[in-house]
């Protein structure tokens, strides 16, 4: 059973980097959207509502209409309002996107049964290039969801993005120390990156969600260029500052990491520095017909955030 194309999607983790374009290209659409998350959107919505992945509490209200469930009726017999009796809210089909700790998987495929026993038929996850199906966290949700969709249980897709280009604006971690260091610190060496602009992401996403036909596998989305720095749009000289894995790991945990975590993404850039990530593919033009977003023009776009706190301070000159 499929969901009525009017009913909503519901955008998991909507206010994030990734969620919050969905929703704003849903919106420029006209698709009704609900945005889940523990917090608000800066921006006044109607349709968010709370979620919290750890508490399990949260995840029946998203599935009652609110519109219907406020209003009673009042019977001939006792001229008493009736209890309101909950009407359930169809969700057409729903982005997923992992918490932040090592053991995510869990309440994710909890939810998933929890919506398919609620309706739902069609889930897109949100993995990332260098997590295999079956691997840790978001891998062994990839692997509950193709399994269920080879038993036709669900329509299903899985977006496997490679490193956002918003990361090195939109995350404090690289953000600040290109600004007042003008350096960036990695354990990838000379390994590259397809760097892959979210608003690419988000647009495969739409097509995910909404397309008549679900894609049923894995997309691998990566942007067009392999690129590295960031000295030519800013005007000065940008470093990269050269950690060991264990050095990095350490960094992560000062940016309120947990150990897990930070070992996890530290392997991460060793696979970079290996030559995980040194390719490109057309994924983004494939599934959108529309050219990836380069690296450069979003830099352009955003460079203000990246203006160093010396001229700030009316210090003049190079770092
Ligand atoms: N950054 C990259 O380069 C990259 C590359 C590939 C894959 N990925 C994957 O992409 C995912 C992150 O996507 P993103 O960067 O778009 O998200 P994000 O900007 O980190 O935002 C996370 C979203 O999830 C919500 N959230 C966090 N903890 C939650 C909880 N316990 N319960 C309910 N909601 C929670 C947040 O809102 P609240 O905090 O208000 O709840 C927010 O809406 C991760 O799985 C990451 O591994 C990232």
């Amino acid at each position: 059973m499929t969901s009525p194309a009017q009913s909503p999607i519901l955008v998991l983790g909507g206010t994030g980097t990734v969620g919050s374009r969905i929703v704003s290209q849903l919106a420029s659409q006209g698709i009704p959207t609900i945005i889940a998350s523990r917090n608000p959107p800066s921006s006044s919505s109607p349709s968010h509502v709370n979620f919290d992945w750890d508490d399990p509490y949260t995840w029946e209200p998203i599935f009652i209409s609110k519109s219907s469930s406020s209003e009673g009726t009042t019977t001939e017999q006792d001229q008493q309002p009736s209890r309101p009796q909950p009407t359930p809210q169809p969700i057409r089909s729903i982005y997923l996107i992992a918490p932040p700790t090592l053991t995510g998987d869990r309440p994710m495929i909890e939810f998933i049964d929890f919506a398919r026993a609620r309706g739902v038929h069609r889930f897109i996850l949100q993995s990332a290039s260098s997590v295999e199906a079956g691997g840790p966290l978001m891998g062994k949700v990839h692997a509950y969801l193709r399994e269920l969709g080879q038993r036709g249980e669900v329509e299903w897709g899985v977006l496997r993005p490679t490193w956002f280009q918003q990361n090195l604006a939109e995350q404090s971690y690289h953000k600040e120390s290109i600004r007042s260091e003008s350096k960036i610190y990695s354990a990838t060496e000379d390994g590259k990156i397809p760097w892959v602009s979210a608003d690419d992401i988000a647009s495969v996403a739409v097509r995910a969600l909404t397309g008549e036909e679900a894609p049923n596998t894995e997309w691998t989305v990566l942007g067009p260029e392999l690129l590295k720095i960031l000295s030519e749009v800013l005007g000065r000289k940008i470093v990269h500052v050269d950690l060991t894995s264990a050095e990095l790991e350490k960094r992560h945990t000062r940016f309120g990491m947990s150990e897990e975590y930070a070992r996890m993404m530290s392997a991460m850039d060793t696979a970079i520095k290996f030559g995980a990530e040194n390719r490109t593919n057309d994924m983004v033009f494939s599934v959108t017909g529309v050219a990836p977003k380069k690296f450069r023009d979003y830099a352009m776009s955003v460079k203000d955030v990246w203006e160093t706190r010396l001229q700030e301070m009316g210090i003049e000159g190079k770092t």
